[in-house]
């Protein structure tokens, strides 16, 4: 029989791509949150799901006694264990699950899995007190979904990419440039001595009255744009921040036209912008600034808790635990987000001021 203990610490573990981390919350506060990039997936361009996997088994244990020392923890003081259990690559998913099975198994305690797109939706509570409902916009390496968050649990699915994710949209253009990976802070750095009117790249489906997005027009066009004025040679390196900011301008406005017609269409006053595009810093000075004007508030997350990361893991463990909504040791990991149950909701807009989800 598990125990359950009342102080509520949470080990969360996030293994759900090329990132490995370990959180602790205490009282829903973070304690501590350790992440270790894998940098072995540069020389590829992408992640390798097989290099991410093997990775995670390395890398689990020391980072997992690095966060109880940071943390000023031991093991047998945590109260229940969070992993994330979908979607991602099934082999990275599997490892920190596993690991949370053992540890839930040898202390007795609790389990808790973790749908890591809810934990990116719910990611900004971690520093802000935020009243719901509100709009949540996800964009990731991985995903770019525009949810409507009426209560923890409670989502509805507004709006997703047809094509790219946000996230690979830098990354895949960054490649096209010659740059590194991930792209999108590289991007981002460049970007920021460049002119984004240097040139006008497509903003594809602004003017659709659907409420999804599309990305691969942008790509292509930048493909054609550089063959077309640099040729075999690529552009000079010092092209490199105009075109960035143009291009990068064109994921930021696709993101902020649609979020801001479907926040006025719904009356959402409040707008979260949540996964590692969001640590973008032109999307986060044309969303306040739109903001601003609209009389709207925007929430982030510090940038440590934009990209990937167990501290959101560990803080959804750390809401279930009050209600003591755990699972079982039999539970397994989904992959996709069509067999995801926590954010698994019909698309379709709720009525306008609506508190239903
Ligand atoms: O949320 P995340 O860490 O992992 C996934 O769940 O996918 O997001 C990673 C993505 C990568 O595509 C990366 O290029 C992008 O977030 N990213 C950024 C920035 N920092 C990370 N994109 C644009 N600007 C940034 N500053
Ligand atoms: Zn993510």
């Amino acid at each position: 029989m598990n125990s359950i203990k009342s102080d509520g610490i949470i080990l969360g573990i996030e293994t759900s791509c090329d990132d490995t981390s370990v959180a602790l919350i205490r009282g829903g506060e973070v304690a501590s949150v350790l992440v270790s990039s894998q940098a072995s997936h540069e020389e590829w361009g992408g992640v390798v799901p097989e290099l991410a996997s093997r990775a995670h088994l390395t890398t689990i244990s020391p980072i997992l006694n690095k966060a109880l020392e940071k943390g000023g923890i031991s093991l047998s003081a945590v109260d229940a264990v969070a992993a994330t259990n979908e979607p991602g690559l099934i082999g990275s998913l599997l490892v920190g699950l596993n690991v949370a099975k053992g540890i839930s198994v040898a202390l007795g305690i609790p389990i808790i899995t973790v749908n890591h797109i809810e934990a990116h939706l719910l990611s900004v509570m971690i520093e802000h007190r935020i009243e719901l409902p509100y709009l949540g916009l996800v964009v990731s390496g991985g995903h770019t979904m525009l949810y409507d968050v009426a209560g923890i649990g409670k989502y509805k699915l507004l709006g997703a990419t047809r094509d790219d994710a946000a996230g690979e949209v830098f990354d895949k253009g960054a490649k096209l440039l010659g740059l590194g990976y991930p792209g999108g802070p590289l991007i981002d750095k460049l970007a920021q001595r460049g002119d984004p009117s240097f040139h006008s790249f497509p903003r594809s489906l602004v003017h659709d009255p659907s409420d999804d997005f599309s990305f691969s027009g942008l790509k292509t066009s930048l493909r054609y744009f550089l063959r077309d004025r640099y040729g075999d040679t690529g552009p000079d390196e010092r092209a490199l921040p105009d075109i960035c900011a143009a291009y990068q301008e064109a994921i930021v406005d696709s993101l902020l036209i649609k979020t801001y017609r479907v926040a006025k269409l719904l009356g959402r006053e409040r707008i979260a912008v949540v996964g590692g595009v969001s640590a973008n810093s032109r999307l986060r000075e044309k969303f306040w600034l739109k903001a601003d004007e609209q009389g709207r508030q925007i929430y982030t997350t510090s940038p440590s808790y934009s990209t990937d990361n167990a501290a959101m893991i560990g803080f959804v463990g750390w809401l279930r635990y009050q209600s003591r909504s755990f699972d079982e040791l039999t539970v397994t990991a989904n992959p996709s987000m069509k067999e995801a149950k926590a954010v698994r909701r019909a698309k379709g807009r709720p009525r306008a001021n609506s508190q239903e989800a």
